[in-house]
């Protein structure tokens, strides 16, 4: 495999709405990212990703562009942006920025101009197609509940979205479009960004049919995943794309991507692929449902590690996947993946060691380094995602009172993840002076970074350790490259793996449950690299883990 430079990096994720406020407006900014960066520096982190911060009237959060050359005034400014690049710099750290292109704004100048005339150049942007009758052109529903299309007022033209009716789809189709786009993205490129993190892109290429699916839910509409099976060619416009804006600036590059075919893995991925890595959301699939969130089923020890296995051993001779436990779109991973019950500083810490020495590229949440949960949303009042309010509907449709769908959407609401992040103890956890847009977890008290960064003990010091140790001299090529190789399987709730380097091998062992495993052990001269306890008992053949004990050996 040909080394690149991002091959050995940490990246961490800023949702900048909800990390660090400075004018006291509730609102996250630039200039609180700025004053954080040897916070990130210090916990060793090397790419930052910020979700979108471009212009935008936040119907989803920003991820609703209506200028994709100007900062929101909400985050700061152009200045601000380049002040960031700069301080970035200085520190030998990357700059990602979300490359948001499968939709506008429906503020955006384009759409705009394509309502005006959606017959003229604009509408030719965007997807328009006459309604069937007084329907919609066909019966694709929208991830956020609902049809996909949206009536144009005083016509019998329609308009696709596949997320919220505020966020156009644009056409891809389209050259001139698409030469719109790559002209964008040199645009930031050339500022020096080091890359972008792409946003569902596996949705440019449509089915052009435009034809009905069998409905999958009561409503009578299909998923936009039917249509996908039924979508060819997306490769040639992302062949096109990184070559006439990513690969001239040699740019690191991680998509969204689901739904995509097993056998196309390596054109995304391999070594001439499309993009420099994909995140690993196989996880996150576990016991998902068509029905909705209401229907999930929880995730088992079990489940989790052959989910990863297989998921590793499947690009292990193709490239490298993005490694996440969380991100803004998801619960918290340790509410998540612990069993109700037994999320604590040992489990924490177990899923983190296996997170960082994992084969890919590490992608740290805000506010996982120091081990923030779910919140208790006491009202749906308290719930500002989009589409936590359309689940809670299909919740009460399906048959649950309104304390069960408010307890159902609870546990995987996006924005479980998007409460501020938790700075200190004091009022809103130190996130702003004013009013947080979002409520702060009311377990701010316990858990912050300001207490458990003089902590040699504490889960943010354990994260430091983990990547300290990715970066070790000694240890970096085999965590980096060397061979995935899982061990233990026939063991009931252990995730454990070997990573075989040129000259060292290191093994992985997690107990993930609540009560010992002792497992035969034939490695005579080893040497514990990280423990999340004091200590470890190996005699005689065997070693012991304690309830969600996690080592890192070099054996
Ligand atoms: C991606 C984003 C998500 C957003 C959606 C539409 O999935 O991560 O936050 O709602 O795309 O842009
Ligand atoms: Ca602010």
């Amino acid at each position: 495999m040909k080394k690149k430079w991002w091959h050995d990096k940490v990246a961490y994720q800023i949702y900048p709405k909800s990390f660090k406020d400075t004018n006291g407006d509730g609102i996250g900014d630039l200039r609180g990212i700025i004053n954080q960066l040897d916070y990130l520096k210090d916990l060793g982190v090397d790419i930052i990703w910020l979700s979108p911060v471009y212009c935008s009237p936040f119907v989803d959060q920003g991820y609703d562009i209506s200028d994709y050359y100007n900062i929101d005034p909400k985050f700061g400014t152009m200045e601000d942006m380049d002040e960031l690049l700069a301080e970035a710099k200085k520190r030998n750290m990357y700059i990602l920025m979300d490359l948001v292109v499968n939709h506008c704004s429906d503020k955006h100048e384009w759409f705009q101009k394509a309502l005006q005339d959606p017959d003229g150049e604009y509408g030719q942007y965007f997807y328009i197609r006459e309604g069937k009758g007084d329907k919609p052109p066909c019966n694709w529903r929208s991830y956020f509940g609902g049809s996909a299309w949206e009536r144009i007022p005083g016509t019998n033209k329609y308009y696709l979205h596949l997320f919220a009716k505020e966020q156009p789809d644009l056409n891809w189709e389209n050259e001139k479009l698409r030469n719109e786009i790559y002209k964008m993205i040199n645009w930031w490129l050339d500022k020096g960004l080091a890359g972008f993190r792409i946003d569902a892109i596996i949705n440019i290429k449509k089915d052009l049919r435009f034809e009905d699916f069998p409905p999958d839910r009561e409503d009578g509409l299909c998923s936009p995943g039917k249509m996908l099976e039924h979508a060819k060619g997306i490769g040639d416009f992302l062949k096109e794309m990184r070559d006439k804006t990513f690969r001239k600036h040699d740019a690191f590059t991680v998509a969204e991507l689901f739904n995509y075919k097993e056998e196309e893995l390596r054109n995304y991925i391999g070594e001439d692929g499309y993009f420099s890595s994909i995140f690993d959301f196989s996880t996150h699939l576990i016991g998902a449902s068509e029905k909705g969130w209401y229907d999930r089923k929880p995730v088992t020890p079990n489940a989790y590690r052959d989910t990863i296995f297989r998921s590793k051993l499947e690009t292990e001779d193709i490239g490298f996947l993005a490694n996440i436990i969380e991100n803004h779109d998801e619960p918290r991973g340790v509410s998540y993946y612990i069993p109700e019950g037994e999320c604590n500083d040992k489990s924490k810490k177990m899923l983190a060691t296996v997170h960082l020495t994992l084969k890919g590229i590490p992608f740290i949440y805000q506010g996982q380094e120091i081990g923030m949960t779910n919140n208790e949303f006491e009202s749906i009042d308290e719930i500002d995602d989009i589409s936590t309010k359309d689940e809670y509907k299909v919740a009460l449709k399906a048959g649950y009172s309104p304390e069960e769908a408010l307890k159902i959407v609870s546990k995987y609401s996006r924005d479980n993840a998007r409460t501020p992040f938790q700075w200190d103890d004091s009022e809103n956890a130190g996130f702003t002076t004013g009013n947080p847009w979002l409520v702060v977890n009311k377990n701010y008290r316990e858990i912050n970074a300001k207490n458990q960064i003089n902590d040699e003990n504490s889960l943010l010091s354990y994260y430091k350790k983990l990547i300290r140790l990715r970066k070790n001299e000694e240890y970096k090529e085999t965590i980096v490259y060397g061979e995935f190789v899982p061990v233990y399987r026939e063991y009931n709730n252990v995730l454990a793996f070997y990573r075989k380097g040129e000259d060292k091998t290191l093994l992985i062992i997690a107990n993930y449950q609540s009560k010992d495993i002792e497992l035969p052990f034939l490695h005579q001269n080893n040497k514990v690299l990280i423990n999340n306890y004091d200590s470890l008992k190996m005699d005689d053949g065997t070693i012991v883990l304690k309830p969600y004990q996690a080592v890192v050996l070099d054996v």
